[in-house]
Protein backbone atom coordinates (compact mmCIF):
# COMPACT_ATOMS: atom_id res chain seq x y z
CA UNK A 1 0.00 0.00 0.00
CA UNK A 2 2.01 2.75 -1.44
CA UNK A 3 1.68 6.45 0.26
CA UNK A 4 1.85 7.81 -3.15
CA UNK A 5 -1.43 9.16 -4.03
CA UNK A 6 -0.99 11.12 -6.55
CA UNK A 7 -2.97 10.79 -10.25
CA UNK A 8 -2.53 14.60 -11.80
CA UNK A 9 0.12 16.35 -13.38
CA UNK A 10 0.13 19.89 -13.48
CA UNK A 11 1.09 20.39 -17.20
CA UNK A 12 -1.74 18.39 -18.01
CA UNK A 13 -4.48 20.53 -16.58
CA UNK A 14 -7.31 21.73 -19.25
CA UNK A 15 -9.31 24.72 -18.41
CA UNK A 16 -13.08 24.28 -17.57
CA UNK A 17 -16.01 25.60 -19.20
CA UNK A 18 -18.79 25.71 -16.85
CA UNK A 19 -21.59 25.32 -19.44
CA UNK A 20 -19.90 22.15 -21.57
CA UNK A 21 -18.62 20.73 -18.11
CA UNK A 22 -22.14 20.44 -16.70
CA UNK A 23 -23.52 19.61 -19.60
CA UNK A 24 -21.61 17.22 -20.83
CA UNK A 25 -18.37 16.54 -18.74
CA UNK A 26 -19.66 15.77 -15.76
CA UNK A 27 -22.78 13.89 -16.62
CA UNK A 28 -21.12 11.28 -18.24
CA UNK A 29 -18.48 10.77 -15.11
CA UNK A 30 -21.67 10.39 -12.61
CA UNK A 31 -22.41 7.08 -14.83
CA UNK A 32 -19.69 5.92 -15.04
CA UNK A 33 -18.44 6.16 -11.65
CA UNK A 34 -21.89 5.40 -10.09
CA UNK A 35 -20.34 2.69 -8.17
CA UNK A 36 -17.97 4.51 -6.65
CA UNK A 37 -20.69 7.53 -5.73
CA UNK A 38 -23.48 5.99 -4.49
CA UNK A 39 -22.86 3.73 -1.46
CA UNK A 40 -20.96 6.99 0.32
CA UNK A 41 -23.94 9.63 -1.08
CA UNK A 42 -26.66 7.65 0.79
CA UNK A 43 -24.83 8.22 3.79
CA UNK A 44 -24.43 11.83 3.06
CA UNK A 45 -27.33 14.51 3.91
CA UNK A 46 -26.95 16.02 0.23
CA UNK A 47 -29.44 18.50 -0.43
CA UNK A 48 -29.97 19.93 -4.21
CA UNK A 49 -26.95 22.57 -4.37
CA UNK A 50 -27.07 24.99 -7.57
CA UNK A 51 -23.69 26.04 -8.34
CA UNK A 52 -23.82 29.27 -10.60
CA UNK A 53 -20.79 30.14 -12.35
CA UNK A 54 -20.20 33.35 -13.60
CA UNK A 55 -24.35 33.47 -13.61
CA UNK A 56 -25.06 30.34 -14.98
CA UNK A 57 -26.73 28.25 -12.83
CA UNK A 58 -26.65 24.33 -12.73
CA UNK A 59 -28.00 22.06 -10.48
CA UNK A 60 -26.53 18.90 -8.57
CA UNK A 61 -29.36 17.12 -7.64
CA UNK A 62 -29.59 13.37 -5.34
CA UNK A 63 -32.76 11.16 -5.61
CA UNK A 64 -31.49 8.62 -3.40
CA UNK A 65 -29.73 6.50 -5.99
CA UNK A 66 -28.24 8.68 -8.36
CA UNK A 67 -26.61 11.96 -8.52
CA UNK A 68 -28.00 14.58 -11.41
CA UNK A 69 -27.31 17.71 -12.89
CA UNK A 70 -29.48 19.86 -14.95
CA UNK A 71 -29.77 23.71 -15.86
CA UNK A 72 -31.46 26.28 -13.58
CA UNK A 73 -31.55 27.10 -10.16
CA UNK A 74 -33.70 24.25 -8.01
CA UNK A 75 -31.15 24.13 -5.05
CA UNK A 76 -31.86 24.40 -0.91
CA UNK A 77 -28.53 25.33 -1.33
CA UNK A 78 -26.87 27.59 -3.17
CA UNK A 79 -22.81 28.58 -4.37
CA UNK A 80 -21.50 31.45 -6.81
CA UNK A 81 -18.66 30.80 -8.16
CA UNK A 82 -16.42 32.39 -10.69
CA UNK A 83 -15.02 30.85 -14.00
CA UNK A 84 -11.91 30.12 -12.54
CA UNK A 85 -12.95 28.84 -9.30
CA UNK A 86 -15.05 26.16 -11.04
CA UNK A 87 -11.58 25.45 -12.77
CA UNK A 88 -10.05 24.74 -9.39
CA UNK A 89 -12.04 23.07 -8.19
CA UNK A 90 -12.53 20.61 -10.93
CA UNK A 91 -8.34 20.18 -11.56
CA UNK A 92 -8.49 20.17 -7.84
CA UNK A 93 -6.09 23.03 -7.54
CA UNK A 94 -8.60 24.52 -4.59
CA UNK A 95 -11.28 23.07 -2.42
CA UNK A 96 -14.36 25.05 -0.25
CA UNK A 97 -12.34 24.92 2.32
CA UNK A 98 -9.63 27.36 0.39
CA UNK A 99 -12.92 29.36 -0.67
CA UNK A 100 -14.02 30.05 2.89
CA UNK A 101 -10.25 30.20 4.33
CA UNK A 102 -9.80 33.27 2.04
CA UNK A 103 -13.43 34.82 2.65
CA UNK A 104 -14.20 33.99 -1.35
CA UNK A 105 -17.02 31.47 0.00
CA UNK A 106 -20.32 33.11 -1.59
CA UNK A 107 -23.02 30.81 -0.99
CA UNK A 108 -26.73 33.19 -0.50
CA UNK A 109 -28.10 29.88 0.76
CA UNK A 110 -27.22 26.24 2.53
CA UNK A 111 -23.60 26.37 4.41
CA UNK A 112 -20.09 24.37 4.21
CA UNK A 113 -21.33 21.22 4.93
CA UNK A 114 -23.36 21.41 1.58
CA UNK A 115 -20.79 22.14 -0.85
CA UNK A 116 -18.60 19.40 1.10
CA UNK A 117 -20.83 16.90 0.61
CA UNK A 118 -21.43 17.79 -2.80
CA UNK A 119 -17.05 17.84 -3.07
CA UNK A 120 -16.83 14.37 -2.23
CA UNK A 121 -19.13 13.64 -5.14
CA UNK A 122 -17.31 15.70 -7.39
CA UNK A 123 -14.37 14.28 -6.29
CA UNK A 124 -15.34 10.47 -6.85
CA UNK A 125 -16.57 11.37 -10.32
CA UNK A 126 -13.49 13.38 -11.30
CA UNK A 127 -10.81 10.87 -10.12
CA UNK A 128 -12.62 7.50 -9.30
CA UNK A 129 -12.31 7.31 -6.07
CA UNK A 130 -14.50 5.66 -3.65
CA UNK A 131 -16.60 8.19 -1.67
CA UNK A 132 -15.79 6.65 2.23
CA UNK A 133 -18.12 4.50 3.43
CA UNK A 134 -18.45 3.50 7.21
CA UNK A 135 -16.44 0.35 7.67
CA UNK A 136 -14.12 0.82 4.46
CA UNK A 137 -11.15 1.49 6.52
CA UNK A 138 -9.84 -1.75 8.17
CA UNK A 139 -7.00 -2.04 10.12
CA UNK A 140 -4.13 -5.24 10.43
CA UNK A 141 -2.95 -4.07 13.77
CA UNK A 142 -4.25 -1.16 16.65
CA UNK A 143 -3.94 1.92 15.07
CA UNK A 144 -1.78 3.22 18.32
CA UNK A 145 1.43 2.80 18.54
CA UNK A 146 5.02 4.69 19.76
CA UNK A 147 8.14 3.69 17.81
CA UNK A 148 11.93 4.19 19.04
CA UNK A 149 14.47 4.73 16.67
CA UNK A 150 15.55 1.09 17.57
CA UNK A 151 12.37 -0.25 15.49
CA UNK A 152 13.20 -0.98 11.86
CA UNK A 153 12.50 1.20 8.53
CA UNK A 154 10.03 -1.34 7.49
CA UNK A 155 7.93 -1.67 10.59
CA UNK A 156 7.12 1.86 10.40
CA UNK A 157 6.64 1.88 6.91
CA UNK A 158 4.08 -0.72 7.59
CA UNK A 159 2.23 1.35 10.02
CA UNK A 160 2.30 4.66 8.25
CA UNK A 161 1.07 3.25 5.03
CA UNK A 162 -1.83 2.02 7.40
CA UNK A 163 -2.38 4.03 9.97
CA UNK A 164 -1.03 7.69 8.33
CA UNK A 165 0.67 8.52 10.99
CA UNK A 166 4.27 7.87 13.18
CA UNK A 167 5.21 8.92 16.77
CA UNK A 168 8.73 7.81 17.29
CA UNK A 169 10.19 8.59 20.72
CA UNK A 170 13.05 9.91 21.99
CA UNK A 171 15.06 10.49 18.40
CA UNK A 172 16.49 13.89 19.48
CA UNK A 173 18.41 14.82 23.10
CA UNK A 174 17.24 16.68 25.52
CA UNK A 175 20.72 18.56 25.11
CA UNK A 176 19.45 19.56 21.50
CA UNK A 177 15.73 20.33 22.44
CA UNK A 178 17.23 23.53 24.63
CA UNK A 179 19.94 24.17 22.30
CA UNK A 180 17.16 25.15 19.74
CA UNK A 181 14.35 26.47 22.38
CA UNK A 182 17.55 28.84 23.12
CA UNK A 183 17.43 29.99 19.80
CA UNK A 184 13.91 31.28 19.59
CA UNK A 185 14.55 34.71 21.30
CA UNK A 186 17.44 35.29 19.14
CA UNK A 187 15.52 34.58 16.14
CA UNK A 188 11.85 36.55 17.25
CA UNK A 189 13.34 39.95 16.93
CA UNK A 190 13.48 38.85 13.06
CA UNK A 191 9.99 39.00 12.77
CA UNK A 192 7.80 42.03 12.62
CA UNK A 193 4.08 42.14 12.18
CA UNK A 194 2.92 42.19 8.50
CA UNK A 195 5.81 39.78 7.73
CA UNK A 196 4.03 36.99 5.80
CA UNK A 197 6.67 34.38 7.70
CA UNK A 198 5.40 35.84 10.89
CA UNK A 199 2.06 34.40 12.85
CA UNK A 200 0.89 36.73 15.40
CA UNK A 201 -2.04 35.60 17.83
CA UNK A 202 -4.07 37.84 20.90
CA UNK A 203 -4.50 36.61 23.75
CA UNK A 204 -7.36 36.40 26.20
CA UNK A 205 -5.45 38.78 28.55
CA UNK A 206 -5.24 41.11 25.09
CA UNK A 207 -1.53 40.80 24.49
CA UNK A 208 -0.24 39.88 21.14
CA UNK A 209 2.14 37.14 20.94
CA UNK A 210 4.38 35.68 18.02
CA UNK A 211 3.26 32.07 17.47
CA UNK A 212 4.74 30.85 14.68
CA UNK A 213 7.73 31.67 12.73
CA UNK A 214 8.22 30.53 8.76
CA UNK A 215 11.87 29.85 8.18
CA UNK A 216 13.45 29.15 11.43
CA UNK A 217 16.18 27.56 9.96
CA UNK A 218 17.59 31.13 8.75
CA UNK A 219 17.93 31.90 12.36
CA UNK A 220 18.91 28.92 14.26
CA UNK A 221 21.93 26.90 13.07
CA UNK A 222 20.72 24.11 16.15
CA UNK A 223 17.77 23.43 14.09
CA UNK A 224 19.74 23.24 10.53
CA UNK A 225 21.69 20.66 12.56
CA UNK A 226 18.85 18.55 13.35
CA UNK A 227 17.00 18.91 9.90
CA UNK A 228 20.61 17.77 8.18
CA UNK A 229 21.47 14.86 10.64
CA UNK A 230 20.66 11.16 9.40
CA UNK A 231 18.52 10.46 11.96
CA UNK A 232 16.23 12.86 10.65
CA UNK A 233 16.38 12.23 6.76
CA UNK A 234 16.04 8.30 7.50
CA UNK A 235 12.15 9.64 7.87
CA UNK A 236 11.95 10.26 4.51
CA UNK A 237 13.40 7.31 3.21
CA UNK A 238 10.56 5.60 5.64
CA UNK A 239 7.48 5.38 2.87
CA UNK A 240 10.42 4.37 0.17
CA UNK A 241 9.09 5.97 -2.31
CA UNK A 242 11.98 8.96 -2.87
CA UNK A 243 10.23 12.11 -0.70
CA UNK A 244 13.11 14.65 -0.31
CA UNK A 245 13.30 17.13 2.54
CA UNK A 246 11.66 20.68 2.13
CA UNK A 247 14.31 22.53 0.77
CA UNK A 248 12.96 26.05 -0.23
CA UNK A 249 14.35 28.97 1.91
CA UNK A 250 11.85 30.61 4.43
CA UNK A 251 10.03 27.01 4.10
CA UNK A 252 12.33 24.57 5.78
CA UNK A 253 11.32 24.90 9.25
CA UNK A 254 8.50 26.68 11.04
CA UNK A 255 9.33 27.21 14.99
CA UNK A 256 5.89 27.06 16.95
CA UNK A 257 5.14 28.64 20.53
CA UNK A 258 1.46 27.80 21.50
CA UNK A 259 0.15 30.39 24.33
CA UNK A 260 -2.91 29.89 26.60
CA UNK A 261 -6.28 31.26 25.50
CA UNK A 262 -5.98 32.51 21.94
CA UNK A 263 -8.70 34.84 20.97
CA UNK A 264 -7.48 35.87 17.62
CA UNK A 265 -4.93 34.60 15.17
CA UNK A 266 -4.36 30.94 14.49
CA UNK A 267 -2.18 29.30 16.59
CA UNK A 268 -4.33 26.23 16.93
CA UNK A 269 -5.30 24.82 13.86
CA UNK A 270 -8.34 22.50 13.95
CA UNK A 271 -8.94 18.94 12.41
CA UNK A 272 -7.69 19.14 8.41
CA UNK A 273 -5.99 17.32 6.09
CA UNK A 274 -3.01 19.51 5.07
CA UNK A 275 -4.37 19.20 1.40
CA UNK A 276 -7.83 20.78 2.41
CA UNK A 277 -7.09 23.95 0.35
CA UNK A 278 -6.16 21.79 -2.70
CA UNK A 279 -3.83 19.83 -4.58
CA UNK A 280 -4.22 16.40 -3.08
CA UNK A 281 -4.01 15.09 -6.40
CA UNK A 282 -0.29 16.46 -7.44
CA UNK A 283 1.06 16.03 -4.13
CA UNK A 284 -0.32 13.60 -1.67
CA UNK A 285 1.18 12.31 0.16
CA UNK A 286 3.56 14.31 1.88
CA UNK A 287 5.06 13.92 5.26
CA UNK A 288 4.87 16.49 8.12
CA UNK A 289 7.31 16.43 10.79
CA UNK A 290 6.65 17.77 13.97
CA UNK A 291 9.71 17.68 16.93
CA UNK A 292 8.91 18.19 20.42
CA UNK A 293 11.43 21.34 21.75
CA UNK A 294 8.68 20.75 24.89
CA UNK A 295 6.73 17.97 25.02
CA UNK A 296 2.72 17.85 24.77
CA UNK A 297 -0.14 16.51 26.45
CA UNK A 298 -3.88 16.97 26.80
CA UNK A 299 -3.30 20.49 28.48
CA UNK A 300 -0.45 21.52 26.34
CA UNK A 301 -0.93 21.70 23.16
CA UNK A 302 -0.44 17.58 21.55
CA UNK A 303 -1.15 16.85 18.00
CA UNK A 304 -4.33 14.79 17.69
CA UNK A 305 -4.99 12.55 14.55
CA UNK A 306 -7.82 10.21 13.11
CA UNK A 307 -5.79 7.11 11.66
CA UNK A 308 -6.79 5.80 8.42
CA UNK A 309 -8.28 8.99 6.87
CA UNK A 310 -5.95 9.05 4.13
CA UNK A 311 -7.23 6.41 3.30
CA UNK A 312 -10.78 7.97 3.05
CA UNK A 313 -12.49 10.19 0.80
CA UNK A 314 -14.02 12.25 3.42
CA UNK A 315 -14.09 16.10 3.98
CA UNK A 316 -10.94 17.61 4.26
CA UNK A 317 -11.67 20.03 7.50
CA UNK A 318 -13.36 22.11 9.28
CA UNK A 319 -13.87 19.09 11.50
CA UNK A 320 -14.36 15.13 11.85
CA UNK A 321 -17.35 14.35 9.18
CA UNK A 322 -19.99 13.39 10.82
CA UNK A 323 -20.71 9.90 11.20
CA UNK A 324 -17.24 8.44 9.13
CA UNK A 325 -16.72 6.24 11.62
CA UNK A 326 -13.14 6.71 12.32
CA UNK A 327 -11.76 7.85 16.29
CA UNK A 328 -9.39 10.57 16.58
CA UNK A 329 -6.62 9.49 19.45
CA UNK A 330 -4.21 11.72 20.93
CA UNK A 331 -0.54 11.70 20.96
CA UNK A 332 1.12 13.50 24.13
CA UNK A 333 5.12 13.38 23.44
CA UNK A 334 7.96 14.46 25.25
CA UNK A 335 10.68 16.67 25.17
CA UNK A 336 12.55 15.09 21.86
CA UNK A 337 9.73 12.96 20.56
CA UNK A 338 9.40 13.61 17.00
CA UNK A 339 5.52 13.30 15.49
CA UNK A 340 4.72 12.23 11.21
CA UNK A 341 1.71 12.72 9.64
CA UNK A 342 0.57 12.13 5.77
CA UNK A 343 -0.21 15.28 4.30
CA UNK A 344 -4.12 13.69 3.78
CA UNK A 345 -4.42 12.31 7.36
CA UNK A 346 -6.45 14.22 9.19
CA UNK A 347 -5.10 16.05 12.56
CA UNK A 348 -5.60 19.28 15.02
CA UNK A 349 -3.66 20.56 17.38
CA UNK A 350 -5.47 20.75 20.75
CA UNK A 351 -5.15 24.17 22.74
CA UNK A 352 -3.08 24.27 25.32
CA UNK A 353 -4.97 25.03 28.68
CA UNK A 354 -2.25 24.80 31.12
CA UNK A 355 0.98 25.01 29.78
CA UNK A 356 2.58 26.48 26.84
CA UNK A 357 4.27 24.41 24.37
CA UNK A 358 7.17 25.41 21.97
CA UNK A 359 7.29 22.38 18.39
CA UNK A 360 8.76 22.45 15.01
CA UNK A 361 7.01 22.04 11.72
CA UNK A 362 9.70 20.68 8.95
CA UNK A 363 8.88 17.67 6.38
CA UNK A 364 9.50 15.82 2.77
CA UNK A 365 7.85 16.54 -0.21
CA UNK A 366 7.72 14.13 -3.64
CA UNK A 367 9.60 15.27 -6.48
CA UNK A 368 6.86 16.81 -8.74
CA UNK A 369 6.10 14.96 -12.40
CA UNK A 370 6.50 18.59 -13.86
CA UNK A 371 8.42 21.20 -11.14
CA UNK A 372 7.82 24.54 -12.93
CA UNK A 373 3.94 24.01 -13.97
CA UNK A 374 3.56 22.69 -9.94
CA UNK A 375 5.42 25.73 -8.71
CA UNK A 376 3.69 27.87 -10.58
CA UNK A 377 0.24 26.80 -9.04
CA UNK A 378 1.47 26.25 -5.33
CA UNK A 379 2.49 30.10 -5.88
CA UNK A 380 -1.09 31.11 -6.64
CA UNK A 381 -2.57 28.09 -3.93
CA UNK A 382 0.28 30.38 -1.49
CA UNK A 383 -1.61 33.85 -2.01
CA UNK A 384 -4.66 31.65 -0.57
CA UNK A 385 -2.80 30.04 2.69
CA UNK A 386 -1.20 33.21 3.26
CA UNK A 387 -4.26 34.84 4.42
CA UNK A 388 -5.84 32.08 6.38
CA UNK A 389 -3.54 32.47 9.63
CA UNK A 390 -5.38 35.77 10.06
CA UNK A 391 -8.73 34.52 10.48
CA UNK A 392 -10.22 33.61 14.30
CA UNK A 393 -8.45 30.64 15.94
CA UNK A 394 -10.58 28.03 18.61
CA UNK A 395 -11.17 28.27 21.86
CA UNK A 396 -9.02 27.11 24.33
CA UNK A 397 -10.03 23.49 24.99
CA UNK A 398 -11.87 22.87 21.81
CA UNK A 399 -11.31 19.65 19.82
CA UNK A 400 -13.70 20.52 16.96
CA UNK A 401 -15.72 17.47 17.62
FE1 LIG B 1 -1.65 20.54 9.19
Amino acid sequence: MSVDLRTRVDSEQAPVEAGSFFRETFPALLDAHHALIAPGARELALKDLCVETDGEPFTLAWDGDRASVAPGSRGAAHVRLTGEQLSDLVNDQSTPVAFMSNRMLDMPAGGLPDFLNWWLVLRAALDARRIHVRGDVRFEAPPRRTFTPDDSDDAMRAFLEEAGYLHIQGLFSEGEMAAVAADYPKAAPHYAKGDPLAWFATTREGGEELVRMEGFERFSPAAVELIEDERFRRIGRIPGIGHLPVKKPGTRIGALTKPIGVVKGISDVPWHKDCSLGRHSYECCNLTVGISVTGADADSGQLRVVPGTHRALVWPAPCIQPGQGLEPIDLPTRTGDVTVHLSCTLHMSQPPVRRTRKVLYTGFGQRAADPAAADRNRRRLAAVRSKTHTRVSQEPGYLGE
